[in-house]
């Protein structure tokens, strides 16, 4: 407890799985909290667990794709609780499927959400940062940003950026001096709702839902299905001074498998 005490986050995608995990955790270590999403009913949702914490956290409406938006967003967080210190760009979506049937569209619209989001995220925090005096940005990746995967490449395209821009804009500050670090996070199996949106085909014949526990048998060598909080503490560490020593670098949590 009291890690993050006077400091300010703002967690994108925060009203559901990893992000509201996070959310939760780096309140529970003293950090006001902006809960930033579409999704304004699962948000408020994570932003009373925090307030029957007795954590402090509020919503805002943040569509990762729209720059003015993150602008507005930043600018906010600034205005209610007095500057920036830590981003988790964490929002994003999994869209499954062959590479010869994917559309176009679909393609944009996941490079949009889990690679221009984290782009435009990092743009606009990194001055507020700077103005706060320290920062830690943790973009999270994925296994899949570090392996490749039949049926995911498009993912994988994504995750594997988020990986590379991350070292790239951890040496940028590092070369300006600036206080702040930035860091990647790349889960393996962890049960969320993502996987129940991923391949919009079988969505659509409602044939979505897939048995993670026994994936996750099979295919982590420690057998298990990782939990929101499993990232949610790695999250909480790269935010806090206990990592001040790492920037551009990755914290793999997942039961083994990219061993
Ligand atoms: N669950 C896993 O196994 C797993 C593994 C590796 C990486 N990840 C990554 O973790 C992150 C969180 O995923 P999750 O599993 O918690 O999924 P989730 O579906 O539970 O949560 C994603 C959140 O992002 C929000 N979101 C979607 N589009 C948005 C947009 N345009 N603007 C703002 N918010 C938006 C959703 O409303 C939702 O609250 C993602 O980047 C995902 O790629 C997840």
């Amino acid at each position: 407890m009291g890690r993050l005490t006077n400091r300010v986050a703002l967690v994108s995608g925060g009203a559901s799985g990893i992000g509201k995990a996070s959310a939760v955790r780096l309140a529970e270590e003293g950090a006001k909290v902006v809960v930033a999403d579409i999704d304004a009913e699962l948000g408020q949702q994570t932003v009373g667990a925090i307030q029957d914490n007795s954590g402090t956290a509020t919503f805002m409406h943040l569509d990762v794709t729209n720059e003015s938006q993150w602008q507005e967003c930043v600018a906010a967080t600034v205005d209610v609780y007095g500057g920036l210190n830590i981003l988790v760009n964490n929002a994003g979506i999994a869209v499954g499927g062959s590479i010869l049937t994917m559309t176009l569209g679909d393609w944009q619209r996941q490079q949009a959400i889990n690679l221009d989001g984290v782009f435009l995220g990092v743009k606009y925090a990194i001055p507020a940062m700077i103005e706060s005096g320290n920062g830690s940005v943790i973009n999270i990746s994925s296994v899949a940003g570090i392996k490749g995967s039949a049926n995911l490449a498009a993912y994988n395209a994504t995750k594997g950026g988020v990986r590379l821009f991350t070292k790239g804009v951890a040496r940028e500050c590092a070369a300006n001096r600036w206080p702040v670090r930035v860091n990647s996070v790349h889960p393996g199996v962890i049960e969320t709702p993502i996987w129940d949106k991923m391949n919009p085909e079988l969505l659509e014949a409602g044939m979505n839902t897939m048995d993670l526990e026994s994936m996750a048998e099979q295919v982590v060598p420690t057998g298990q299905l990782g939990k929101p909080l499993d990232i949610a503490n790695g999250v909480v560490f790269l935010a806090s001074d206990e990592s001040s020593y790492m920037t551009g670098t990755e914290l793999i949590i997942d039961g083994g498998l990219c061993a």
